[in-house]
């Protein structure tokens, strides 16, 4: 077929980028174009005939306002919605809603998830914070080292000649500058962090070996849960280092419970719709997703808006760089890092790409 055979405003429909929904006067769906197949999890043979509240909830109060704008044929724009569409967790949208000009009752539905555009800023600054922040650390900690193995041996050495009350302080000496050493140390690694070596992956292996370490260690507490997709496909990635970020998120879920335990559930699903743009305007697919759920207290408010820079931490003897450090690898692997927090619930999700012979583009 010809492009010109193809009527325009079918062309329009399908092409348009966000997702568009098309109901009659009774609210029944009469048409969603491709985005929106891709929104909802569904497809459009599905929803045709459906009463779109039944498959669309928005967490405000609309009915009024959309009545109105029905009535008087003038279009709604509600921002800063959360929408969902009962298929997987509500996505923060804005919504543009108009009559359709010479169809009377018949609405149509513009929705913007703003997630992305939102937490893009979030990944740049995270980027370069953690870069300049780092670079300083990482030089102190050099400098550092030396002069503190100097304390160390030196208070060895004294304590070999004080009676048992003096011990006491040496010991304390010793034991405080290998908390430091400890420290400096966690900061070179972040620092020596090479680029990734990609290869085709697969998340539940990295999640077993991830789960089954933190119960024999610092997750002893804690009863953790899979619920996999067992049909997810390999992701593009490097092994160790997505190791090392399901060890921090658990380790992080283990501390946050506290002594007496809690539940962690491993999620994996597939989320075909789950684009990014970047700022050089490319969009990238990353339909693999990983959420790390925990039932504990939730992030402290103070620094929720922070938890991703270094150095922010919310323990007291947490040094604030383990959520710099996924970042910094999941920034690495051109995926996305999210948490979504309130008491009793915490979500952090790791979106990733798809290994190569898997991308569909
Ligand atoms: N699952 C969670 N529940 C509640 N709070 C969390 C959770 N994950 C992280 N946090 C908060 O975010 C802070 C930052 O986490 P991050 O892993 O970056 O540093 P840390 O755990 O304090 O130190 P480090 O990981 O370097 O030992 C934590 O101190 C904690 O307050
Ligand atoms: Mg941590």
């Amino acid at each position: 077929m010809r492009a010109e055979d193809i009527p325009m405003e079918d062309s329009i429909w399908a092409s348009l980028p966000v997702p568009a929904i098309l109901v009659d006067a009774d609210d029944v769906i009469v048409d969603i174009n491709p985005a929106a197949e891709g929104f909802m999890l569904s497809s459009v043979k599905a929803m045709r005939g459906q009463p779109v509240w039944d498959r669309l909830t928005i967490d405000a109060p609309l009915e009024e306002a959309f009545e109105r704008a029905r009535t008087n044929t003038t279009p709604l724009f509600v921002n800063d919605v959360d929408v969902g569409t009962g298929e997987r967790a509500p996505l923060h949208c804005n919504l543009q809603i108009a009559p359709v000009q010479g169809r009377p009752g018949q609405m149509l539905f513009l929705i913007s998830p703003r997630e992305l555009a939102g937490r893009m800023t979030q990944s740049h600054s995270v980027k370069s914070a953690a870069k300049s922040a780092i670079g300083m650390a990482e030089m102190l900690a050099h400098e550092i080292k030396n002069p503190l193995a100097g304390i160390t041996g030196a208070a060895q050495l004294l304590s070999m000649s004080l009676g048992p009350e003096d011990l006491e302080l040496t010991d304390l000496i010793v034991n405080e500058s290998r908390r430091i050493v400890k420290l400096l140390e966690q900061v070179e690694q972040f620092g020596n962090l090479s680029q990734p070596d990609f290869r085709p992956v697969n998340v539940h292996d990295v999640l077993d070996r991830a789960r089954r370490s933190a119960l024999l260690g610092f997750g002893a507490h804690m009863t953790i849960r899979e619920d996999y997709d067992p049909s997810l496909p390999l992701a593009w990635g490097d092994q160790d280092q997505l190791l090392q970020v399901m060890q921090n998120l658990l380790k992080n879920a283990a501390e946050a419970a506290g002594k007496d335990g809690g539940t962690i559930t491993l999620h994996t699903f597939y989320e075909h719709s789950f684009r990014l743009r970047r700022s050089d305007g490319r969009s990238e697919s990353l339909p693999l997703q990983i959420e790390i759920i925990d039932d504990g207290p939730g992030l402290p408010p103070e620094i929720a808006a922070d938890v991703f820079d270094p150095f922010v931490s919310g323990r007291e003897n947490g040094t604030g760089l383990g959520l710099a450090l996924t970042a910094k690898i999941i920034s690495d692997h051109e995926g996305w890092v999210s948490v979504k927090s309130v008491p009793g619930r915490t979500v952090f999700r790791i979106s990733l790409p798809l290994a190569a012979k898997d991308k569909k583009e």
